[in-house]
């Protein structure tokens, strides 16, 4: 019996060793933007969560910003040192949070162009503020939050908007689904803007639950999260990978 259940135990280790994962390294470029002390920047709609995010971040090029869908992606960036404008422990990484977009319009984001837009916190970690433009490699991380999802409730009765912030693990959110007590299916949420998601069910005056998964097929269910008293504006912490 002891040894079954080491076994099972052993097995369980083995499916689930444990939600960390890093994808293969990439090269792209990367600048700087943004005030000296870090910029969350509006595309995702981070601006009020800087304790979560600030002050690693990076706005990205639409070719990793995928229409809003890497919003809270978590990537890992080493400066490349063939300009020579790399900082001298050249090894040294740091690990941004996507919470915005650098748009087409800007020559060095447009397609087929891969680019970081970093905060100055972030650059200035890998390489000298004279670089200004750096050749870099990239990888996408898990990462890393402190506590569970946040869900802020906004807008009206007939209009909820939920921003979804401090995801873990993949941190880049590919639904989100809803389901007030009482009834029997999830409901879809649909994306409004970076990582604002609308429905116009009835949720008011209802306990809510909500389901989150990662681009990297990670389900979070967060059960009660809002009690039936919740109000407009009102942030309620999930769980987390
Ligand atoms: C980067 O290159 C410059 C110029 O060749 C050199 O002085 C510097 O030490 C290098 N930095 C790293 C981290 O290798």
């Amino acid at each position: 019996m002891a040894a079954e259940m080491r076994l099972s135990l052993l097995i369980v280790l083995v499916v689930f060793p444990c939600v960390v994962f890093a994808h293969s390294w990439n090269e792209a470029h990367a600048t700087y933007y943004g005030a000296p002390e870090g910029t969350i920047g509006g595309a995702c709609g981070f601006e009020e969560y800087k304790q979560i995010y600030s002050p690693y971040t990076a706005a990205l090029s639409p070719t990793l910003y995928n229409e809003a869908e890497s919003c809270g992606a978590c990537f890992e960036i080493v400066c490349v040192n063939t300009t020579g404008f790399c900082k001298k422990d050249g090894e040294k990484s740091v690990v941004v949070t996507a919470t915005d977009l650098c748009p087409a319009s800007d020559a060095r984001c447009s397609p087929p162009h891969v680019h970081f837009d970093l905060s100055q916190p972030a650059f200035h970690l890998i390489a000298e503020h004279l670089g200004g433009d750096v050749p870099v490699k990239y990888r996408k991380v898990s990462c890393k939050r402190k506590g569970g999802a946040k869900f802020t409730i906004t807008g009206n009765p007939n209009f909820n908007l939920v921003t979804v912030t401090n995801v873990a693990g993949g941190g880049d959110v590919e639904t989100v689904e809803v389901k007030a007590e009482g009834d029997k299916e999830w409901k879809n949420m649909k994306r409004n803007w970076g990582e604002k998601w609308e429905t116009s069910e009835v949720l008011s005056g209802k306990s809510l639950n909500f389901r989150v998964t990662t681009t990297e097929g990670e389900v979070v269910t967060s059960k009660h999260v809002a009690p039936e008293s919740w109000q407009f504006g009102q942030t309620f912490e999930g769980k987390n990978v």
